[in-house]
């Protein structure tokens, strides 16, 4: 079952030419990536714009009714693995943070990845302060720390991988 959307949004899975400097500019907005980040975000939905699904790349975009984002997730299968999906970003307009947005792209995201045989969800964040309320965002969500890398970003800024198993036939239980 789909969650319930928050007031006023709606969920789009197809990828417009135009995604790309919304999201740009959301991604830009949060404070939370560099510009060699966000650029990149950008590129992965020009690339998914001129490939199609070839890509590997899933698109879950929040629109506002005036068909403005409010927030978007992108998403797919770890190549070589069995069943393994990454988490590649997700970002929500810091003007409407802290109401639900996020937790429900990433229930989305987890619904569809379990519908499509995925059963772990990996996720790569900085262990940076600035970061603590992103991971108290995954771990609210279910998530585990999985492993730590010291000074993998750069020396100070450890990564830190996030997983959640899902159970197979797609329905994933969750505490509260
Ligand atoms: C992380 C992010 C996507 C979360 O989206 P959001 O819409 O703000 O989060 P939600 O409102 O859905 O929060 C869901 C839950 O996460 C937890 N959470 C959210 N913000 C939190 C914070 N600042 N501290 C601790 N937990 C937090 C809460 O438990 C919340 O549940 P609650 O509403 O019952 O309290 C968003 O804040 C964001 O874009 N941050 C900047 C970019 C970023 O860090 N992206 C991830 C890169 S790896």
């Amino acid at each position: 079952v789909t969650p319930a959307a928050p007031v006023g949004l709606s969920l789009r899975d197809t990828v417009r030419a135009a995604d790309a400097g919304s999201a740009e500019a959301l991604l830009h907005a949060t404070g939370f990536f560099r510009e060699e980040e966000v650029a990149i975000g950008r590129e992965l939905i020009d690339e998914t714009v001129a490939r199609g699904a070839a890509t590997g790349y899933s698109f879950l975009f929040a629109d506002r009714a005036d068909g403005s984002l409010a927030g978007y997730a992108c998403y797919g299968p770890v190549p070589l693995t069995e069943s393994s999906w990454d988490l590649y970003w997700i970002a929500v307009d810091p003007a409407e943070q802290g109401r639900g947005i996020g937790r429900w792209l990433l229930e989305e995201c987890e619904r569809r990845i379990a519908a499509a045989g995925g059963d772990q969800v990996w996720v790569d964040t900085s262990g940076r302060d600035q970061y603590a309320p992103t991971r108290g965002f995954y771990q609210s969500a279910g998530y585990t720390v999985a492993a730590r890398l010291a000074d993998f970003y750069a020396p100070g800024d450890a990564k830190v991988m996030f997983v959640r198993r899902l159970v197979p036939d797609g329905r994933i239980p969750r505490e509260g």
